[in-house]
């Protein structure tokens, strides 16, 4: 199984951990932080937690650097570590579980998980059957081609056959732009499946998001691919889903997320899949 839970990632992200305790040392939470390194309060010694809600978080791990498999087969990346922090300051448990895109947001209609974390970009659309906290990454389409392409721009797809992930935000554009019914848009189940096939010919290009592309065409020189960026692709930002209505847990998410942005946690989260902290960072801060 392909789970971690909140504990076990905890005791392997260092940084990170270091950085909870760091918080819970500067004002009272519960934040589940074994007492090795942190001044423990003096009723530390009874307190054993009552047995929690593991909450089951649905994620498409195919998705590097933001979720995908290690070879161990656990869940890793960018938004795993995200959700992970903001579950310890939440006070929640929480565990993932590989969910292939296609049946995701079914899954969690269904209640078969009660958190999507998935780089999944916060839409009007979607916004009607699931709450989304405040976004946690942002991000914009970008387009895959081989290195000897003459693509330059989006427009200069239209008549070209266009590698996708089925229903992302990759998908939507290609789609608005070539018609409904193009037989040019191939859809795939995974976005490096869409990128294999573009390693393979059988498409002239892929669409897809930044962080994504950019992190294959790094890893796979052999590929020989390049990367062509549009100012025509909106801003995309990337949330957390519950349940529609599901207010209480939404809060619990949106203050722990309140929480690692305000204590440096995200950050230290960000730099270590991007080398570089966000934008809004001062430049001349580094660490
Ligand atoms: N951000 C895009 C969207 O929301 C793609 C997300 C795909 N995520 C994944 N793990 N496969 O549509």
């Amino acid at each position: 199984m392909t789970a971690i839970t909140t504990r076990r990632f905890l005791q392997t992200a260092g940084l990170l951990f270091a950085g909870a305790l760091l918080a819970a040392c500067g004002k009272k939470d519960e934040a589940p932080a074994p007492s090795a390194a942190a001044p423990a309060p003096a009723a530390s010694v009874a307190a054993a937690p009552p047995p929690a809600k593991v909450y089951v978080v649905g994620t498409d791990a195919a998705y590097a650097p933001f979720e995908s498999q290690n070879e161990k087969g656990e869940i890793v990346g960018l938004t795993v570590d995200v959700l992970s922090a903001v579950a310890a300051k939440a006070g929640i448990e929480i565990k993932f579980v590989n969910t292939p895109w296609e049946g995701i947001f079914n899954s969690l209609q269904q209640g078969d998980r009660d958190i999507l974390a998935s780089s999944i970009t916060i839409t009007d659309e979607r916004k009607q059957t699931m709450d989304f906290t405040n976004p946690y990454f942002d991000a914009y389409q970008l387009i895959a081609v081989k290195a000897t392409s003459k693509v330059a721009k989006f427009d200069d797809l239209k008549k070209l056959k266009v590698g996708v992930q089925t229903g992302t935000t990759g998908d939507e554009v290609v789609t608005k732009q070539q018609g409904k019914n193009s037989t040019n848009i191939k859809r795939f189940e995974s976005t490096p499946l869409a990128l294999k096939e573009l390693e393979s010919g059988g498409v002239d290009a892929v669409v897809a998001d930044n962080g994504v592309v950019v992190n294959y065409v790094t890893n796979n020189p052999d590929a020989k691919f390049k990367t062509v960026s549009d100012k025509a692709f909106a801003p995309e930002q990337y949330g957390f889903a519950v349940k529609k209505g599901n207010a209480e847990l939404l809060e619990k998410l949106n203050k722990g997320l309140a929480d690692i942005k305000a204590d440096g946690s995200y950050d230290t989260i960000y730099a270590k899949y991007f080398g570089a902290a966000p934008a809004a960072a001062a430049p001349a801060a580094s660490k």
